[in-house]
């Protein structure tokens, strides 16, 4: 019988796929969402059951604002919570509701790859802006807005994906000034925002929400507790959330996720979300760690500036052809992800991406030791 897959996972056994974005499967939180799931279970109430309400479950919603409110230190109104289906179903649903094929956005170069599948998908055209030590260059998109006008400007502004880079609190409050300015969105994907081990990034762009119309700001618990629960949120500005929630996907379907919300809403109001994200960042902070020394150790050539947070080392390997690298990776059973991925010029060609969240501390060091092995052979 034909093996059906059970997750998007596909790797040879003992191969090492230091490109691999996932979170390690020891890391997925069973025992806190089955003590949760008792619990819900427990309550007898069916109402999660039925289609919900379009924003999403309101009991969640207000557990939700509760955690932010603590998390990000200043008050969140549940009321301008949107409750989704994760970051990819957010950008989806805005691609869907505000943009039409052929509209032109803006995205940081480089990018989270996915995401540029998601605005091929509704025909976008997506204008690179390049990306410093700060995040994304001001300088350069002001010079891009003389060009054209964005419907949104998408970007990941803590611990990106792939360049680990964060925003500077500066520019975030000179974006939204040139949003308003230009009346164009922000569409701030902001799941690596609690996951910080060192320096702990600005306020997020969702504490811009309340008061302005242009920032739309996407979450997910994908990296906090589990991708497969499939839930997220958005936090936006009342206009937004009426938006999002009038939609005929909402309208038909009722609010994602109410039965998953039920069970999270459990996690988060007992402490066990805040508890998890800590125990996330000892553990990431280990990993982190411990691929800066190996890389040091066997890859001297290797340059990059330290993440502070996040699940990525964005490496320039000068002179190689990181595409060339992943195919000839194989034989020596080590993946990464080559840097023209992230671009969407197909630029990057001597970066990789390496990810320290699926792999232990000695199986990190074993696959930078095969990557060694491969550049010495290539
Ligand atoms: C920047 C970014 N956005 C979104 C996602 C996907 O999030 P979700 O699982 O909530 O759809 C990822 C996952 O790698 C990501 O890195």
């Amino acid at each position: 019988m034909t093996e059906l897959p059970l997750t998007q996972i596909n790797l040879p056994p003992g191969f090492i796929d230091l490109g691999m974005g996932d979170p390690d499967f020891d890391l997925l939180p069973m025992e806190l969402l089955h003590r949760s799931a008792e619990t819900y279970f427990a309550t007898g109430d069916r109402r999660t059951l039925q289609y919900g309400a379009e924003a999403g479950d309101g009991n969640f919603r207000r557990a939700l604002a509760d955690f932010l409110s603590t998390a990000c230190g200043s008050h969140v109104d549940p009321g301008l919570l949107f409750v989704t289906a994760g970051a990819s179903s957010a950008l989806d649903l805005i691609c869907s509701l505000y943009t039409r094929p052929g509209d032109v956005i803006f995205a940081e170069e480089p990018s989270y790859f996915l995401a540029l599948r998601i605005f091929a998908d509704h025909g976008l055209r997506v204008v690179p802006i390049p990306m410093d030590a700060d995040g994304l260059r001001l300088d350069a998109l002001e010079a891009e807005l003389a060009e054209s006008r964005p419907k949104f400007v998408y970007t990941i502004p803590a611990f990106q994906n792939p360049s680990g880079r964060t925003l500077s609190q500066s520019r975030r409050e000179k974006l939204v000034e040139l949003a308003r300015r230009h009346n164009f969105l922000i569409v701030a994907d902001e799941v690596y925002q609690f996951l910080h081990y060192r320096q702990e990034p600005p306020q997020p762009f969702a504490a811009f929400a309340a008061d302005v119309e242009q920032v739309i700001s996407v979450n997910s618990f994908s990296k906090i507790l589990a991708p497969g629960l499939r839930l997220g949120w958005i936090q936006a500005h009342a206009k937004v959330i009426e938006r999002l929630a009038g939609g005929g996907l909402l309208d038909s379907g009722g609010g994602m996720a109410p039965f998953t919300s039920a069970v999270v809403r459990g996690m988060v109001e007992s402490g066990s979300l805040a508890e998890n994200i800590a125990h996330l960042r000892l553990e990431y902070a280990r990993r982190l760690e411990a691929l800066d020394a190996v890389l040091r150790r066997y890859l001297p050539q290797a340059e990059y500036t330290l993440p502070q947070g996040g699940f990525f080392f964005w490496v320039r390997l000068p002179g190689v052809d990181a595409a060339e690298l992943r195919r000839e990776a194989q034989a020596f059973e080590v993946g990464i992800r080559q840097g023209a991925l992230f671009s969407s010029r197909n630029g990057m060609q001597d970066y990789v991406r390496l990810a320290f969240c699926f792999y232990r501390e000695e199986e990190l060091e074993e696959g930078v030791i095969r990557l060694k092995r491969c550049l010495d052979r290539i």
